[in-house]
């Protein structure tokens, strides 16, 4: 395996690379089957109204991203389920469950699948896997192997998929215009670009935050709307690399516990998504308090620049995730810790 690093010191920092162009694949393959929904007659996916999505860890946050996208575009109620507490089933003929697993070979996802009836599409990196097979419809990640324990590229095409996915249903459900779809589509076009321009932009700056914050023990990651999944994701990223304590919430709700933990230097990365008003206040309360605010956006002075599209797509700042992982990835180096193969944990957990 070590001939499939190429250049990069590890399968991690190959696999952070290799996103845009995942990206593009996907899209690729996706786009111009959105209209009238077709790619989910080619999929064999019945347009339900409701959809219950289930993943466990950074698959998870894309299934929140694609909840979100699935309200805002489609106007589709969709709730995510973490697959380890699945709730009691209640029969519901207008769902469709969607399991979100990179591997396919997770167990909690596959004994949560074993609560309901209805229909299940899963997007999946393995159209192989147990769960693809289980499954009545499979969406392929197409992202190649992904051998870093920590997901990089899979969580990013699962944005995607999803993102395609709500455009998909809300065309089939009569619920998008032919011009709104295409405005989508070129949104989604847009994306593996944008994700390049913010490895080279935020690559230089991420190694030497993290530098300075090498000696840091714990840290805070907020966002507002579109960027919360984001933000969980890049914690999610320094806990099981670095191993940082991190809290990783809505900016809004700090102030009722959490805005108790900052002191002076606390360290506070904040993901900005659009309206950036919102985020900038609760940043005052954060900064008055003592903490080291770190911006990941768009601005020319934030402290992590990522390359954002003139107007944010419904799944919000999916470049800042980008940022996020350079860090992670960085400070777990200067700390000389494994980045492949963080301790405690499996690439594929097969266990309930
Ligand atoms: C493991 C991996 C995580 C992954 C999670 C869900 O814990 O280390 O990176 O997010 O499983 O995996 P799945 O294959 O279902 O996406």
């Amino acid at each position: 395996p070590l001939a499939d690093m190429g250049d990069a010191e590890d399968f991690t920092a190959r696999e952070i690379d290799d996103q845009p162009a995942a990206a593009a694949r996907l899209v690729d393959s996706l786009s111009e089957r959105l209209a009238g929904g077709l790619l989910l007659r080619e999929l064999g996916v019945p347009a339900r109204t409701r959809l219950r999505l289930v993943a466990c860890g950074s698959s998870s946050y894309a299934a929140h991203v694609t909840a979100a996208v699935l309200g805002s575009v489609a106007r589709i109620p969709a709730h995510v389920v973490v697959a380890s507490e699945p709730p009691p089933p209640v029969e519901d003929p207008d769902v469709l469950t969607v399991a979100f697993s990179q591997s396919g070979e997770t167990a909690d996802v596959l004994t949560a699948l074993e609560h309901w009836t209805d229909p299940v599409l899963a997007v999946t990196n393995n159209p192989r896997s147990t769960l693809a097979r289980r499954a009545d419809s499979v969406l392929d990640l197409a992202c190649g192997p992904e051998r870093g324990v920590a997901a990089t590229k899979s969580f990013t095409n699962q944005v995607l998929a999803g993102a395609a996915l709500a455009v998909a249903l809300a065309a089939a459900l009569g619920r998008l215009s032919t011009e709104d779809v295409a405005g989508f589509e070129a949104q989604l076009r847009a994306a593996p670009e944008h994700m390049a321009a913010t490895h080279r932009l935020a690559a230089p700056p991420a190694d030497r935050l993290a530098r300075d914050l090498a000696d840091e023990p714990a840290f805070i990651y907020v966002s507002r709307g579109a960027g919360v999944p984001y933000a969980l994701e890049g914690a999610l990223k320094l806990k099981e690399l670095a191993y940082r304590w991190v809290e990783a919430l809505p900016a809004g709700e700090l102030k009722h516990g959490p805005l108790a933990l900052i002191q002076e230097g606390t360290p506070v990365i904040a993901v900005q998504a659009r309206p950036h008003d919102r985020l900038a206040v609760n940043a005052r309360e954060m900064t008055t308090r003592g903490a080291r605010l770190i911006t990941v956006g768009p601005g020319e002075d934030a402290d992590l620049p990522v390359k954002a599209p003139a107007v944010e797509p419904p799944w919000g700042p999916l470049e800042s995730v980008v940022a996020l992982q350079h860090f992670a990835r960085g400070l777990t180096r200067l700390l000389g810790y494994d980045v492949d193969r963080p301790r405690n944990l499996a690439k594929s957990v097969t266990v309930e």
